[in-house]
C-alpha cells in the first residue's frame, strides 16, 4: 500500500505542476482550485499517507488502509475532472464536486480511524 500510494502520488504531483505552468503561461488562474486539490490531495496527502505506512507497516495491511486507498484513488478524479469542468464553465458538473467531495471526506475519516487504531509507538 506505502508503494502503491507514493508512485500514484508522484503522477498527481507531474500533473498538478504542468497544469500550474499552464496557469502561469496562459495567465488563466480559473484552473488555481484544481492545480491546488490535485497538488494538496493527489501529491502531498497521498505522498505523506505512504510514507506514513513506511514507518508503521502493520497499519499499512489493514482493511480499513484498502478502503482508504480506494476511496480516495476514486474519488479524487471525479472532484477534479468535476471541478475542471465547472471552471471552465459547465455548471452541471456540480454533483460530480459534490460526490467526488463527499467520498473523499468518508475515505479520509477511514483513513484517520486505521491510523489511530493502528499506528502504535
Ligand atoms: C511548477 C510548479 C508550480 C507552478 C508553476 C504553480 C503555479 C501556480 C499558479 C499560477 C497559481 C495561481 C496563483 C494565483 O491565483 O495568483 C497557483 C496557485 C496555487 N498553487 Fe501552485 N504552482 C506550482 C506548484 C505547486 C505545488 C507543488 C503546490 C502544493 C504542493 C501548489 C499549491 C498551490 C495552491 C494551494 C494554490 C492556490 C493558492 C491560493 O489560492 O491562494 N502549487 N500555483
Ligand atoms: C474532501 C476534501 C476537500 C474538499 C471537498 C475541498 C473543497 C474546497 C473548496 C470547495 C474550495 C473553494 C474553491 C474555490 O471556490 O475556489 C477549496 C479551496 C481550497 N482548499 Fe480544499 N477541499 C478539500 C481538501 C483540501 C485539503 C486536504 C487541502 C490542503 C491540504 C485543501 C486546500 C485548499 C486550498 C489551499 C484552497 C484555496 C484554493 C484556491 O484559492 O484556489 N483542501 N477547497
Amino acid at each position: 500500500m506505502a508503494v502503491r500510494l507514493i508512485k500514484i502520488s508522484v503522477v498527481y504531483f507531474v500533473i498538478g505542476v504542468c497544469l500550474g505552468m499552464y496557469m502561469s503561461m496562459t495567465e488563466n488562474l480559473n484552473f488555481s482550485p484544481v492545480h491546488a486539490h490535485i497538488n494538496l490531495l493527489g501529491w502531498l496527502t497521498m505522498a505523506v499517507a505512504g510514507l506514513i505506512y513506511v514507518g508503521f507497516p502493520s497499519a499499512a495491511e489493514t482493511t480499513l488502509a484498502k478502503v482508504h486507498f480506494w476511496v480516495h484513488n476514486i474519488s479524487l478524479p471525479i472532484m477534479m475532472i468535476g471541478l475542471a469542468f465547472y471552471v471552465s464553465g459547465t455548471k452541471s458538473a456540480e454533483p460530480a464536486i459534490a460526490t467526488g467531495g463527499t467520498l473523499m471526506v468518508l475515505g479520509i475519516i477511514v483513513y484517520a480511524i486505521n491510523i489511530l487504531k493502528n499506528v502504535r509507538s
